[in-house]
């Protein structure tokens, strides 16, 4: 698998290293797939300006390297967005949030001209919705959030023992039909106290990389 997730990270880097210039700003995402780009990105550190992060995770990977990371408020333009997914469609939709990270992935990934989704390819599906879908919630609201999500047909798993990098907590959505994707991820960022689900889109990638 390892293999498989450095092959799609050379590929990502052979899309972007001819474009990238001294004022440019890369959006990274968060998880073992970005995990081994952030490695291959450090032989490129001094041809682009510095990256927006969207999780601690991958911040401290990033200026391990000696990559500046900066405040998504403080940057105009994201050139590229690169993350992985959990689940890929074929009309590229995902689901992610595996790692818990997807509010701040979905947040870069709007704020990019292009978002390049890296995968191998057991993430590939016909259908979304085997991998649970994680939906963000502030604390407070978990369980009125769990009640709405079982009476839209789903069965909502509590994450025990883990906290958002906004300190908010993660239901695990299982057994809902995510047939109409932009219709299911609106209508679960409704429910009040939902900070954001792990569906994408409406925040869909423009280009899906493949492990080969
Ligand atoms: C993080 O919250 C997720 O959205 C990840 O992007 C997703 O889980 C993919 O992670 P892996 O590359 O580790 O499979």
């Amino acid at each position: 698998m390892s293999d498989a997730k450095i092959s799609v990270s050379k590929k990502a880097i052979g899309h972007i290293e001819k474009k990238l210039t001294k004022d440019m700003v890369l959006g990274i995402g968060t998880g073992s797939t970005v995990n081994f780009f952030i490695s291959e990105l450090a032989k490129y550190k001094g041809h682009f300006y510095g990256a927006v992060s969207s999780s601690e995770a991958s911040t401290k990977l990033l200026e391990e390297i000696g990559i500046d990371v900066f405040s998504l408020n403080d940057i105009n333009e994201v050139a590229y967005y690169i993350d992985g997914a959990d689940e890929v469609s074929p009309e590229n939709y995902l689901i992610k949030g595996g790692g818990g990270a997807h509010t701040r992935e979905k947040i870069i990934a709007s704020a990019s001209n292009k978002f390049i989704c890296i995968v191998d390819k057991s993430k590939l599906v016909k259908k979304l919705g085997e991998f649970p879908l994680p939906v963000e919630v502030i604390p407070e609201s978990r369980s009125l959030v769990a009640r709405k999500i079982t009476s839209l047909g789903g069965t909502p798993i509590y994450r025990k023992g883990f906290t958002t990098d906004q300190g908010n907590q993660i239901l695990d959505v299982k057994d809902i039909d995510i047939s109409q994707p932009e219709s299911l991820e609106a209508l679960i960022n409704n429910i009040p106290g939902v900070v954001d689900n792990g569906i994408f889109a409406f925040n869909k990638p423009e280009l899906v990389l493949v492990s080969d």
